[in-house]
């Protein structure tokens, strides 16, 4: 009995996915970040390879296996994830899933002792890597952005998706148990409109968002 061919539209493409939080020193033993398992990238990586693309997976700093075939990198900042997308260009499709922190600290050069009393965090901007692509000679064909949202999910979404000159967003709401759980309730934001998708595990999330990004190419 002959094994059904697998799907490989994707093959000849080259998929950028960023995934999981970033780390900001505080100082050298110290950190501010965005809460983020890299779960959901991690899955649309593995998923984008599964049919066939070349993926770049840069990553924050996360407890998760390397998905088969994706040839990973690994960052801490944001600025360090700012320069591995930017060396990993050109790509056909970016999918920007990472919970960048927004802000950086001014850090300390040496540990911070408490007993000096609490020290006042000064916070700088960090790059936005999402809106920097959408507005480069570089911008991948179709360019994905996430958003995560606790409340007006969809205005939220759709004013990212202008802002940032993504083709889509995909809206998250994680105002519920999502923050490092198996599940995701997702909207997918594009030109035409709202698709509202059932909720379902990240990897079937992430296997519907590379179907459609291959019927999208
Ligand atoms: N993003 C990015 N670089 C940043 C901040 C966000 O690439 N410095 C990307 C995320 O990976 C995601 C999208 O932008 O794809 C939206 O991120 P989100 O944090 O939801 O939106 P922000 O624009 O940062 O706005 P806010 O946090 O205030 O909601
Ligand atoms: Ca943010």
């Amino acid at each position: 009995q002959a094994a059904l061919a697998p799907d490989q539209r994707l093959s000849g493409k080259h998929i950028l996915v960023t995934a999981g939080p970033t780390h900001e020193p505080i100082d050298p033993v110290r950190y501010v970040a965005n809460r983020s398992s890299g779960k959901q990238g991690f899955a649309i990586a593995d998923a984008c390879a599964q049919l066939g693309a070349r993926v770049t997976l840069v990553s924050g700093p996360v407890a998760l296996p390397t998905p088969a075939g994706v040839t990973r990198v690994d960052v801490e900042t944001a600025r360090e994830m700012a320069d591995a997308v930017g060396a990993a260009l050109p790509a056909d499709v970016a999918v920007m899933v990472a919970a960048v922190a927004d802000w950086r600290v001014e850090a300390a050069g040496q540990k911070l002792k408490k007993g000096a009393g609490a020290p006042a965090l000064s916070l700088v901007p960090n790059p936005d890597i999402l809106a920097d692509l959408g507005a480069s000679p570089h911008r991948p064909r179709l360019l994905v952005g996430f958003a995560a949202e606790t409340e007006r999910v969809l205005d939220h979404a759709a004013a990212k998706r202008a802002a940032k000159r993504a083709d889509w967003i995909v809206a998250n709401d994680v105002s519920g148990d999502v923050m490092g759980g198996e599940a995701n309730t997702v909207h997918l934001v594009t030109e035409t409109g709202v698709e509202s998708w059932p909720h379902a595990p990240k990897a079937v999330v992430a296997r519907r968002l590379a179907q459609r990004i291959a019927d999208a190419l």
